[in-house]
């Protein structure tokens, strides 16, 4: 028996920064016994590659390259997964807006995310996969069993960010966390190589005034 490809079930959770997807794929993924994949973390990790190696965003085949030839490793530990590049732990530096804000530019190349697309398609694994991204049921897996899209206002998601960096103790501003999760909105959408939006048959989840406890019963409700 195959224990990867079209026999194994996806769910596809989709949509912009903050709103929720992370948390929700993976507890779905938890709850079910399944695995996950946060495809954004492959991107953040090609920026920081792309930083280390100082690379020029115009030399699109070197960037096609870097993804394609990634040393990555996920870590499962206690209540996190931890990230390494190059055998070093990256976790922090991975969730850093500047390391955001790249990882959305190189997402506009099409090598790069041609390098990522099988590696995606891999964690495709029996039980299950719920994956978290932005063109998770438009273009990696299109026949996903169910495919959510999540979404909330910019507004909402700048002020959930704004909490969890202060929580962290890290010196904000909201407004600027305004104006970059705009930004990043606009070339997610406007890029036209997978750009972000829901797929045709998605379930659209619009979490601003809902609490994540209550986007997840929502959830459970369709799978
Ligand atoms: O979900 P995230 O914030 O970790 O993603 C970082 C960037 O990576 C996002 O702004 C665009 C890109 N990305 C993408 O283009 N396609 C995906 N499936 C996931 C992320």
């Amino acid at each position: 028996m195959s224990t990867s490809g079209a026999d194994v079930p996806v769910i596809a959770i989709d949509g912009p920064g903050g709103s929720g997807k992370g948390t929700i794929t993976t507890r779905l993924a938890n709850h079910l016994g399944w695995h996950f994949l946060d495809s954004g973390a492959l991107y953040r990790l090609t920026a920081l590659a792309v930083m280390k190696k100082q690379l020029s965003l115009h030399d699109e085949t070197a960037l096609g390259e870097i993804a394609a030839n990634l040393d990555i490793r996920f870590e499962t530990g206690v209540g996190d997964v931890r990230a390494l590049l190059d055998q070093q732990d990256v976790t922090e530096r991975l969730r850093s807006e500047d390391t955001g804000a790249l990882a959305s530019k190189i997402a506009t190349i099409p090598a790069v995310r041609a390098a990522l697309a099988g590696r995606q398609r891999q964690f495709r694994q029996l039980p299950g996969l719920v994956a978290d991204g932005r063109d998770m049921g438009t273009v990696i897996f299109p026949d996903a069993k169910l495919k959510i899209f999540l979404t909330a206002s910019a507004e909402i998601r700048a002020e959930r960010r704004y909490k969890q960096l202060k929580e962290k103790g890290e010196s904000v501003n909201l407004t600027r966390l305004f104006r970059e999760i705009k930004a990043r909105d606009l070339r997610d959408q406007s890029r036209s190589i997978a750009p972000l939006r829901p797929a045709g048959n998605a379930v659209i989840i619009d979490s601003t005034s809902l609490s994540i406890d209550e986007v997840f019963a929502k959830v459970v409700s369709l799978v």
